[in-house]
């Protein structure tokens, strides 16, 4: 059984037809990336997967439970998390308290996290934000307000956001865009770091390179359907895909906007 199964989902928005027909499975421990030119629906495909939009058709699976219907916080208790395209951070709060938002799943609401926060300054949901921040190497940030950060290490912070509510599956959407080379590879190393704990990884991304050395399969849409899936050399060979996308120099996507 697959951890996600997209089954035959459609969405329109009014008279736009944005996906259409698109099914694909994501096993366990898998690293997938999704791609596809601007505009293709790759962050309404994760919009539908973790209830931002209903869906117009289709269904979605997750763990052999039918979340189609399901509200975003039930699938985030079932263990889907994301980071956004845009990096959406509370910027006047420190960054271990931002980590702490992330825990808010398996803390038992904002409530729980917060009130013992404000009277037991040690209290275990510290403790584990500072730790996860101390492995990922970003320990020396833990007080300074997320503002205060270069956009690199913002970046490294919304995704362990993510990652702290254990998830079994992170759905990254662009995570690469906008890092230098050095912060790309450190990028690199972490979501390789995340996935040998056997997280499942679903990513977005224009840089091609960075998804050739992260994804072991890729699936590729075009105006909302699939247009082709393997992996990347398997993909890259495709005609239609060298068409809609991946033309000419086929190592580099397509310029991203
Ligand atoms: N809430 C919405 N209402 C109407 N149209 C929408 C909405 N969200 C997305 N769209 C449209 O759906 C299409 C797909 O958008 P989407 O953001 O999913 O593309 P994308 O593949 O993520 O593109 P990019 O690579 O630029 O991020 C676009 O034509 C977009 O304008
Ligand atoms: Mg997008």
């Amino acid at each position: 059984m697959s951890l996600l199964a997209l089954d035959d989902v459609g969405k329109n928005f009014g008279g736009l037809v944005v996906v259409k027909n698109l099914s694909f499975t994501v096993e366990a421990g898998q690293r997938v990336a999704l791609i596809g030119p601007n505009g293709a629906g790759k962050s309404t495909v994760f919009n539908l997967i973790t209830g931002v939009y209903p869906l117009t058709s289709g269904r979605v699976l997750f763990d052999g439970v039918d979340i189609t219907h399901l509200p975003m916080r039930r699938r985030i208790g079932l263990g889907v998390a994301r980071s956004f395209q845009n990096i959406r951070l509370m910027g006047h709060l420190s960054v271990v308290e931002n980590i702490m938002l992330g825990q808010q799943p398996k803390a038992g609401g904002l409530a729980a996290l917060l009130t013992p926060y404000r009277l037991m300054p040690r209290h275990r949901w510290i403790e584990e934000a500072r730790a996860a921040l101390d492995e990922a190497g970003l320990g020396a940030y833990a007080d300074l307000s997320v503002d205060s950060l270069p956009y690199g290490v913002r970046k490294r912070v919304d995704l362990l956001r993510a990652v702290v509510a254990n998830p079994k599956m992170l759905l990254l959407d662009e995570p690469a865009a906008g890092l230098n080379e050095r912060e790309t590879e450190d990028l690199h190393d972490a979501l390789m770091a995340i996935a040998a704990k056997g997280v499942t990884l679903v990513v977005v991304e224009h840089d091609m390179h960075f998804v050739d050395r992260l994804c072991e399969r890729v699936v590729v849409i075009n105006f909302g359907e699939k247009i082709a899936e393997g992996t990347m050399a398997e993909v890259r060979a495709s005609p239609l895909v060298r068409e809609a996308y991946l033309g000419g120099d086929a190592t580099v996507g397509a310029g991203h906007a």
